[in-house]
């Protein structure tokens, strides 16, 4: 049984958080963080929030606010991948290989961008009026977020699930279309599954409807104490007097009270609905309840929000961390897709003596070329009494060396096996393995791929 244990989730940075982002987000997010067996990958998509937010300043402030939200309520980055998504050239980098794989039939289906399309049609504009290109491609972006790091779950919204289903879509096409080209031979890309939590609370607002940004009914997260107090005797209720009998699965909030309380306190609110609490009692034990949780929180929040190098450096080390696996990932995808070093080649496509037209002998260079000779072996004996080989192409370019074996037998069994491609050969940070035993180390700029097409001659 394999575990999908990696977690991936994205924050875009366009707002301000609110109490609703802590409940049904956040919270839940950092406790899953804490748990052993998985890894977790939590990001500011800074990249994804210019397609709905051109104000500079705006977006910058946002990815202040929120990291320092995350770090205030006790995101550990030692323990997770806590990064920026602009500080990770490989994810654009990766949009691009999957826009060319991605089918705009099926991009032209995504929610987003239909909802403004119709919108348009309503108003009798052109369909595409006002529509950037960032909006069309969101989709393959946040595929490219998901995929650069295989993550196996990502925890979303119900809105979002649309978009994994389509970042499942292009790792599907690319692993089809590239997989055999693909190190070892392997599919490079895990199929992501969404996660909708449905045991995590969605927060009304201020107004009973969902707590929503778009709807302007938020609660900022962070108010202090006084303004939080006054914006929570803002929210609606019904007009019931002290004393009257009031139903909490009616009531925002009892609803946002009980995302905060334990199971004893919720009991406790129940039972102060059903004996008629005035809506300005409940209210206040609402506020007091809320304030008991946030509030140690909010000190760090605004320490943080002093500190902005230290928030800083928490992002550029996160990025780091994020690039040490990312980057060999996305230089692996290039070498797949044909962005290869040239020395690497393996064979070249010989003009005038390919037996095919020229076209089809350049797009399928790997079957048709005729000038391609047979790698050479080179074997010697260290110092050391120990015995290696090497694979060197017919250009005389070093493709691979051995490990060290014990004699000279050892060696020439295990060049013949390798001659013979009777074994499964796979690779790992350049070091080569046959049938699970360690054979030797890739040369720099080498694919495994390279290697197996020189054997092939
Ligand atoms: N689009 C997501 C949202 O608006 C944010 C996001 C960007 C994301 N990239 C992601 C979420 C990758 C999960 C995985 O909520």
């Amino acid at each position: 049984m394999t575990i999908r244990n990696r977690v991936l989730t994205g924050i875009t940075t366009s707002g301000t958080p609110h109490l609703g982002n802590y409940v049904g987000a956040i919270r839940p997010a950092i406790v899953a963080s804490q748990r052993d067996d998985v890894e977790s990958f939590y990001f500011l998509a800074d990249f994804h929030a210019l397609v709905k937010c051109q104000d500079p300043a705006r977006v910058q402030r946002s990815t202040l606010e929120i990291a320092a939200t995350w770090l205030a309520l006790g995101l550990d980055p030692d323990r997770v991948f806590f990064y920026r998504q602009s500080d990770i050239p490989e994810i654009p980098e990766l949009t691009w290989l999957l826009s060319c794989v991605a089918a705009k039939g099926l991009l032209n289906r995504a929610h987003a961008y239909k909802a403004s399309v119709d919108a348009n049609l309503a108003s009798e504009l052109d369909a595409d009026a006002g529509i950037s290109m960032g909006l069309f491609s969101y989709p393959v972006l946040m595929a490219a977020d998901i995929l650069l790091f295989n993550a196996h779950r990502v925890p979303v919204g119900r809105d979002q699930v649309q978009h994994i289903e389509m970042a499942r879509d292009f790792a599907q096409r690319f692993n089809h279309v590239y997989g055999e080209h693909f190190e070892g031979g392997a599919a490079p890309f895990v199929l992501p599954e969404a996660e909708v939590d449905a045991s995590v609370a969605t927060l009304p607002g201020l107004d009973g409807r969902k707590m929503s940004k778009s709807y302007d009914n938020t609660i900022p997260l962070w108010l202090e104490a006084p303004a939080m107090r006054k914006a929570l005797l803002g929210i609606v209720t019904d007009s019931r007097a002290p004393g009257e009998p009031k139903d909490p699965e009616a009531s925002s909030v009892f609803a946002i009270y009980q995302a905060f309380a334990s199971a004893e306190e919720t009991r406790g609110m129940r039972a102060a609905f059903a004996a008629g609490i005035g809506w300005g009692d409940a209210k206040k034990q609402l506020f007091e309840r809320i304030d008991r949780e946030l509030a140690p929180a909010r000190e760090r929040y605004q320490q943080l929000m002093r500190r902005r190098d230290h928030v800083e450096d928490v992002l550029c080390a996160g990025a780091r961390k994020a690039r040490a696996r990312g980057a060999p990932f996305m230089q692996a995808l290039r070498a797949a897709v044909g962005l290869r070093p040239l020395g690497a080649m393996a064979k070249l496509p010989v003009v005038g003596q390919s037996d095919g037209p020229p076209a089809a002998a350049s797009a399928a260079a790997r079957d048709t070329v005729q000038s391609a000779k047979a790698p050479t072996f080179k074997t010697w004996r260290e110092r050391d009494g120990t015995f290696h080989f090497k694979v060197i192409d017919s250009e005389g370019a070093v493709l691979l060396t051995s490990v060290a074996f014990a004699s000279a037998a050892d060696a020439g069994k295990a060049a013949a096996e390798l001659k013979r491609g009777a074994f499964a050969l796979s690779t790992a940070d350049g070091r080569v393995s046959m049938d699970g035993a360690a054979l030797g180390t890739l040369a720099e700029g080498v694919s495994l791929d390279a290697v197996h097409e020189a054997l092939a001659e």
